[in-house]
């Protein structure tokens, strides 16, 4: 048994360290493990140009250790209002990464987002111009739809022609769910990809609602059955390199998740890596834990793999009950859960 496993450093392509008190705790969380994170802008109010990512930028690299080299990597994110112009000075500006589609209601703080995502074929093709990823949480937002088939929904009403029409636009499907997601990314070629949470990766939706509703596992898009969760274990774990580490973590306060109608978003960043560690020994697959963690990302976003190094250490401990937050109580995802992995 390897008592001891050391990978290059990882980043995590799907993050929310959200703002104001809070950056004391998420940015040192992910800054402890991870070497470079995409940012994701839904701020209330959301970030919207390169000026706001800027700003945004300097506050989370004020929270950044200095024993560590932690890179923010931004994103802007996209409302009716986005022009061309704003997505050429994102490309020219070195620090944002992405651009990113919220349909208008479709998640927190998505009130600013997108109607029709039919409506902005401008923006794909400023972004394909740019080569500027386009990074998409695929759910529609109709309320004749039913929760659990919105993203398979979302592909058929949007993203298949988005792809058709902007082949070479690089997307990236956030936080796959389903079988269509997983299918859809392996059917697209080189220049579609998809990230994957450790909560898409291990739970499935009894794991919500069986024996009681579960408010730290509630997240969007909402957990599947466990057949979609099966085809995303199946796709990460044979080491597909256009699958890869998107936490979504995403934190709110104890009184925001446990209430009669409660947040969506899990706050895995505290034992992110242990946890995806945890899934892949537990299917026989730790040698696959460095691609998806630490290789795939990079090559995909066309920067380059990190060369620093982390260490997993064979060694028992358990996610804390509660971590403060700046003021507010935050529940981690998983919290009370034994791990058998610790980086150091
Ligand atoms: C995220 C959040 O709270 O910002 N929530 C979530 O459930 N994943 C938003 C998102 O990524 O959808
Ligand atoms: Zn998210």
């Amino acid at each position: 048994m390897t008592d001891s496993l050391t990978i290059t450093r990882p980043d995590d392509w799907h993050l929310h360290f959200r703002d104001g008190e809070f950056l004391a705790q998420t940015v040192p969380a992910t800054a402890a493990v991870f070497a470079r994170a995409i940012v994701m802008p839904n701020l209330a109010p959301p970030v919207v140009n390169v000026e706001q990512a800027a700003q945004y930028r300097e506050r989370i690299l004020a929270q950044v250790p200095a024993s560590t080299a932690f890179q923010p990597l931004m994103t802007l994110y996209l409302t009716e209002g986005t022009s061309p112009e704003d997505i050429a000075a994102a490309a020219e500006s070195g620090i944002v990464f992405g651009c990113k589609l919220y349909p208008a209601g479709a998640t927190t703080h998505s009130d600013s987002g997108v109607r029709d995502p039919a409506r902005i074929r401008h923006l794909y093709e400023a972004l394909e111009r740019h080569d500027l990823p386009l990074l998409v949480h695929g759910e529609v937002t109709d309320s004749d739809i039913d929760i659990f088939d919105r993203e398979r929904v979302f592909i058929d009403r949007y993203l298949a022609a988005i792809r058709r029409d902007f082949p070479a636009l690089r997307i990236v499907f956030e936080h796959v769910t389903t079988r269509e997601g997983v299918q859809f990314v392996q059917d697209s070629g080189e220049r579609t990809a998809a990230t994957v949470t450790p909560q898409h990766l291990m739970l499935n939706r009894n794991d919500l609602l069986v024996g009681g509703i579960r408010p730290h596992n509630y997240c969007l898009p909402v957990l599947k059955r466990a057949e979609h969760q099966r085809s995303i274990q199946q796709t990460v774990l044979e080491g597909h390199p256009r699958f890869f580490l998107g936490t979504d973590s995403a934190p709110h306060s104890r009184d925001a998740k446990e209430t009669a109608c409660g947040c969506a978003g899990c706050y895995s960043a505290p034992a992110a890596l242990p946890l995806y560690a945890e899934f892949f020994e537990a299917n026989g697959a730790l040698e696959q834990l460095e691609g998806f963690a630490s290789h795939y990302g990079a090559d995909f976003y066309g920067l380059p793999r990190n060369r620093e190094t982390v260490t997993l250490e064979r060694q028992s401990w358990r996610i804390p009950e509660t971590i403060d937050g700046g003021g507010t109580t935050i529940v981690p995802w998983q919290a009370g859960r034994e791990l058998h992995w610790a980086t150091r």
